[in-house]
C-alpha cells in the first residue's frame, strides 16, 4: 500500500525542480522538529502542500516563512497556518473518513484551504 503511494508520487514529482526542495534521486521524507501536522510526506508532495497553502491564500512563501529559514517558527503567520492545518486535518478525518487522496490531490482531502480561503488571505466572513 505504501510502495502504491510512493511510486505514485515519484512519478509526480517528475519536472518538479525548486532549490528548496531539490533532492535527487530517491525523494526522501521531510523530516523536522517544526513539521508537526504534514508529517510523513516526500520531499515533493510536501512541496505541492506548501504550493496549494500558498494559492489558496493568494501570498508568497514569505508571507508565512522567515527569510533563509523554512524550519523556523518565528512568523505569526506561521503558527496561524499551522493551527489551521490542524483544524483542517481534523475536519477530514472526522468527516470524510472514507475518502483517499489521488496522486495531486491534496493530502488534507475533501476540505483544504483553498475551501474557506478560495484565494484570499482572510476569507469571507458572516456579515454583521
Ligand atoms: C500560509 C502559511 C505558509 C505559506 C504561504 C507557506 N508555508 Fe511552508 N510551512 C507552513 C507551515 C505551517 C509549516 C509547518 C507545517 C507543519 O507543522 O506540519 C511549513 C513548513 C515548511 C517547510 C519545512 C520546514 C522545516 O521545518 O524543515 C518548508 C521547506 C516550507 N514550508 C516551504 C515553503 C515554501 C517553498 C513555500 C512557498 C511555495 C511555503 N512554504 C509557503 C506555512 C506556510
Ligand atoms: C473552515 C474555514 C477555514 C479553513 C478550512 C481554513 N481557514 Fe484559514 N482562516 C479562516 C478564517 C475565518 C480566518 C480569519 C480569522 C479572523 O480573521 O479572525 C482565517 C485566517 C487565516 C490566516 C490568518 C490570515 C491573516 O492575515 O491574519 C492564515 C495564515 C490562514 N487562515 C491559513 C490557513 C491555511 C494554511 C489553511 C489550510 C491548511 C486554512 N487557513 C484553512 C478560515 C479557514
Amino acid at each position: 500500500m505504501k510502495i502504491v503511494v510512493v511510486a505514485s508520487f515519484v512519478g509526480f514529482s517528475l519536472g518538479l525542480n525548486s532549490p528548496v526542495f531539490a533532492q535527487a534521486p530517491t525523494p526522501t521524507v521531510v523530516d523536522s522538529p517544526t513539521v508537526k501536522v504534514l508529517t510523513g510526506l516526500l520531499a515533493p508532495q510536501f512541496q505541492e502542500e506548501m504550493n496549494f497553502i500558498t494559492q489558496a491564500l493568494g501570498v508568497t512563501c514569505a508571507t508565512c516563512h522567515a527569510r533563509g529559514n523554512f524550519a523556523s517558527d518565528e512568523k505569526p503567520e506561521k503558527l496561524t497556518a499551522r493551527r489551521m492545518l490542524e483544524m483542517t486535518k481534523a475536519i477530514y478525518t472526522q468527516n470524510f473518513p472514507e475518502h483517499k487522496p489521488k496522486p495531486g490531490e491534496s493530502v488534507l482531502g475533501r476540505v483544504t484551504c483553498y475551501t474557506c480561503h478560495q484565494g484570499e488571505r482572510t476569507p469571507k466572513l458572516p456579515p454583521g
